[in-house]
């Protein structure tokens, strides 16, 4: 796909973000913050009668295109797929999916989301946290 393509499917995801809302009761939930420039990122995940693979996953929250649309498109990813299979998927995948260079700032933009997926999964079923979170480290989760 071209550039332009990429930036056309962006603004779809930002336009029309998937899964964007509120799971009561989820299974799992985290909340980053990107304190470069305030934007939060809240993310909530319900699991399947196997306690393992993600049924739904849905996110809250106020931020710039590239993170909110970056969110949307990790929803589509997420869906269906183990939460041992997340923890473990490097954020390149999701950089592909994004498709355009991102400068360093906005690099963390685009991470914000899967930070948040990353901790909540951690915090419900243990896994693993990013080893290759380097650079990453101005961003915050609660
Ligand atoms: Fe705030 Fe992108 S400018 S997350």
């Amino acid at each position: 796909m071209s550039d332009q393509l990429y930036r056309e499917v962006i603004l779809d995801h930002y336009k029309n973000p998937r899964g964007h809302g509120v799971i009561e009761d989820a299974d799992a939930e985290a909340e980053g913050f990107n304190p470069l420039c305030g934007d939060e990122v809240s993310i909530y995940v319900s699991f399947a009668d196997d306690d393992e693979t993600i049924e739904d996953v849905k996110f809250s929250g106020r931020g710039c295109a590239i993170s909110q649309a970056a969110t949307s498109m990790l929803v589509d990813m997420a869906k269906g797929r183990k939460a041992t299979e997340l923890a473990e998927m490097p954020k390149d995948e999701l950089l592909e999916e994004i498709g355009i260079p991102l400068s360093p700032i906005r690099l963390k933009c685009a991470l914000l989301g899967l930070g948040v997926l990353k901790i909540a999964l951690h915090r419900a079923k243990g896994t693993p946290l990013p080893q290759e979170w380097a650079g990453l480290d101005e961003l915050e989760f609660k």
